[in-house]
């Protein structure tokens, strides 16, 4: 086995002059160069090289993430600099005279959504952000030695609860579910719209921080029946497309059994397929199902006697659909241009 290769991740990084390069390039050196030449190695490695070169390609890694996270630290101070020395509060532009503000392009459509429900007589809950471990996964059935944890990695608070368990920031909004459940009486539908964060890799499909809605509706003898008509009711009112369908496909979630994940028939080519759709007729929107007789547990409620349907969805995505928008960047680059709908 040859030693490990020094790589000198620095030099490839210190020309480059924005966050975003700096980020396609740490995805592509991960995906090349001695990096995969271990990775190649690793296949046919015996056990006693495979750990070396383990250890190897976890040291590479780490050396370019360094590479990568001190550029770009570089680089937003260079722009802090640069805004300080052109920022002018004195500063006047005739343009700007009659400009009024807008709400954000995805607030826009997250009132939209919101508001449907509302006339489909959804009650609106709100939930917080920083969020403890029980509502976040624990009480949806994910214990903390679950492996459906790792599916939303999150970042973590120093500060703990009364339960001692450190403070998250909250992976999606089902867990606003339980809160809404423990002052609440059944029967009840409501939805909680809002902020998530993940500990993700950001490219053109991931950031740190998205916008879900999570819907509950608990009742007695739900079925999926009624999980159905509500989802095409919803998404024909959002993609204004009453021929819209809905399609279930088996999938698992710890909160709900069975789990389904759900795709629209695709509004924009009325299933001729599209660039949108990618040809294939329907488009992915999220996750559902009737909810654990444990989660029901959970929210106080005898299972025997109380049923619920849930469902989740991405509105990041949604807008990007409805606005034809190429990636999910453009959001939060606060590019004036993009906010002002040019
Ligand atoms: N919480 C899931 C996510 O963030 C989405 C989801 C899946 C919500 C299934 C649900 C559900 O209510 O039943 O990916």
């Amino acid at each position: 086995m040859n030693e490990l290769p020094m790589v000198d991740y620095e030099q490839y990084f210190k020309n480059l002059q924005t966050i975003n390069s700096c980020l396609k390039l740490r995805d592509e050196l991960s995906r090349s160069g001695e990096i995969q030449e271990i990775k190649n190695q690793l296949k046919t490695a015996d056990p006693d090289t495979k750990r070396k070169l383990g250890g190897q390609l976890n040291q590479l890694k780490k050396a370019l993430q360094a590479a990568s996270d001190d550029r770009i630290q570089q680089i937003q101070k260079q722009q802090e600099i640069e805004e300080e020395v052109t920022f002018d509060p004195t500063f006047y532009s005739e343009e700007y005279k009659t400009a009024r503000g807008k709400l954000h392009p995805i607030t826009q459509v997250m009132n939209e959504i919101v508001t449907i429900f509302q006339k489909m007589g959804y009650d609106i809950a709100d939930g917080p952000l920083i969020e403890t471990q029980w509502h976040c996964f624990t009480a949806l059935n994910m214990p903390d030695y679950h492996p459906a944890r790792s599916m939303q990695d999150t970042f973590f608070l120093k500060d703990t609860d009364e339960q001692g368990e450190n403070y998250v920031l909250r992976t999606h909004t089902s867990g606003v579910q339980i809160r809404y459940a423990e002052n609440h009486k059944p029967p009840f539908k409501m939805i909680s719209p809002g902020q998530v964060y993940r500990n993700e890799n950001i490219d053109s499909t991931h950031d740190i921080m998205f916008h879900q809605i999570e819907c509950l509706v608990v009742d007695k003898n739900i079925s999926i029946s009624h999980l159905k008509t509500v989802l095409e009711d919803l998404f024909s009112q959002i993609f204004d497309d009453d021929r819209l369908t809905i399609r279930f496909r088996p999938s698992y979630f710890p909160y709900t059994i069975p789990s389904l994940e759900y795709d629209i028939s695709c509004p924009f080519c009325n299933q001729q397929g599209c660039r949108i759709c990618k040809h294939t007729k329907w488009i992915e929107i999220g996750g559902s199902g009737l909810v654990h007789p444990d989660v029901i547990k959970n929210m106080g409620l005898d299972p025997k006697e109380w049923q619920g349907f849930a469902f989740g969805f991405g509105v990041d995505r949604i807008a990007q659909f409805k606005l034809n928008i190429s990636g999910l960047g453009q959001f939060f680059n606060g590019s004036q241009k993009f906010l002002r709908g040019e």
